[in-house]
This record gives structure tokens, sequence and C-alpha cells, in this order.
């Protein structure tokens, strides 16, 4: 099912709390490292208590061992959607995998290729990988698919070719989502609500463009029709 995920950044229950005020009905929300660490699992109850769904995105990436111990540690808290990083390995996958199963839960857990802040440059001269970047997304999305999970996290841009590798139900969770006109902020690799509906996408992930806008509801509205390709 597409959705719109919000990416709720911000420093503290408060401000979730005040931010949906404006959203009259349950929404896909996504928590991550800035919240998490700040008001913990807490803030997971809170949001699945108030009917919205959850995708976890703390980016797990550790030996496989201590990453199926952070999956066993997160698990009771029934998120949506939870995250690890590919550049973590085939086996560090597979280990999250085995303990969301062994915890029977219905979790997606998905693998992020790479930050859709990462663009060419920082691939070859700082993380010195010498492949093109939508080789190493692909490269790094099969590995995710060898290893069992659902699909990944990246740029609606690599849409098409790894729908086309790794099959059209192989799912796709994109950020870097900018309505035309709108500031790229950090993010390199950007595309509009359309686009990534024309591209593909299963959901996509937009922080800045909702929480920053003076009209949040309004702004989300507006990008939900857009990418589901709907009247608002
Ligand atoms: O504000 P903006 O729309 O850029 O927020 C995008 C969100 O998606 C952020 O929470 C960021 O951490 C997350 N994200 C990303 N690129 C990835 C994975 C997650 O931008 N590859």
């Amino acid at each position: 099912m597409k959705d719109v995920i919000v990416a709720l950044d911000f420093q503290s229950k408060e401000e979730v709390v005040e931010f949906l005020k404006g959203f009259p009905e349950p929404i896909y929300t996504k928590v991550g490292m800035e919240l998490f660490n700040r008001e913990g699992p807490d803030i997971v109850r809170y949001l699945k208590a108030k009917g919205h769904k959850v995708f976890l995105d703390l980016k797990f990436h550790d030996i496989p061992n201590t990453v199926a111990g952070a999956v066993r540690s997160v698990a009771s808290l029934d998120v949506d959607m939870l995250n690890v990083q590919a550049a973590g390995g085939i086996a560090m996958m597979e280990a999250g995998l085995a303990e969301l199963k062994k915890q029977g839960k219905g979790t997606i857990l998905l693998s992020i290729t790479m930050l859709t802040s990462t663009n060419s440059e920082i691939l070859k001269n700082e993380l010195w990988i010498d492949h093109p970047l939508d080789d190493t997304v692909l490269h790094y999305a099969a590995n995710t698919k060898k290893a069992g999970l659902p699909g990944v996290v990246c740029s609606a841009l690599e849409v098409p070719l790894i729908k086309s590798h790794l099959g059209a139900d192989f799912v796709t969770v994109t950020p870097g989502i900018r309505p035309a006109g709108d500031a790229k902020g950090d993010q390199a690799r950007v595309v509009t609500p359309d686009q990534a509906r024309s591209l593909g996408s299963d959901y996509i992930v937009v922080g800045r463009p909702i929480t920053k806008n003076s009209d949040p509801y309004g702004a989300y509205r507006k990008i939900r029709a857009e990418f589901l390709g709907l009247e608002d």
C-alpha cells in the first residue's frame, strides 16, 4: 500500500504533540534518532496508542549479534517498519530479520542502501567506493534481498533500476522528497512527490517540507494527493 510517511524530526514529545494536533486523522510517522534518543520507547508507545503507524528509523549498523539484540530490544514496541544499514552486510541483515521472526512480529524490516544525502563525490572521495552510485545502490539492494528482507530505503531516482532487477513487489521507501520550489537543504538526490509516483516509489518519507511549513496539515494533504494521484 502506498503512503506518505512523515518524518517527526523533533527534539521532544511536546513538539510532536503540538505538531500532531493539526492532524485530524492518524498518519504514518517516522521516529528517527533525534527524537528516539531523547524520548526513548515511550514516544513510540504514545504514537501507536494514538493510532499512528510508526517507522522506527534507527538504522542499526553493528555486528550481527548486536543488531539481533537491538531488534529484540525494540520488538515489543510493535513498530510497523524498522531498518538496518545494508553496509553492515548480509549476515547482519539476516540476524536482524531472524530475530524479528523469532519474536513473531509483522514489522517490515528494510535496509538503507545509501543515504540520500550521499552523492557521487562523497561516495568516491570520502567512502572510497569506486563503483558508480547507481551500481552501488543496486548491489546493496540485491544483498538486502539475498538476506530475505522485503525492501530498501533509497532515492526515488533509483526505484526503476531496483524494481527492474529485484521485482516490482520489492518495497521501496524514498526520502529526499521536495515539492517543486522547496529548498533542498542537505539532501542531494531529490524529486517531487509527483515524480516519486511516476518512478514507482511505494512510500515517500517527507520531513521538513511538512514539519517546517506554516500549515503542516495542508502541506501533508497536498503532498499526499500529489503522490497518490488524488484530487485534494
Ligand atoms: O526533512 P527531510 O524531508 O529531508 O527528511 C528526510 C528524512 O528521511 C530524515 O528523517 C532522514 O533521516 C531520513 N532519511 C534520509 N535518507 C535516507 C534514509 C533516511 O533522508 N537514505
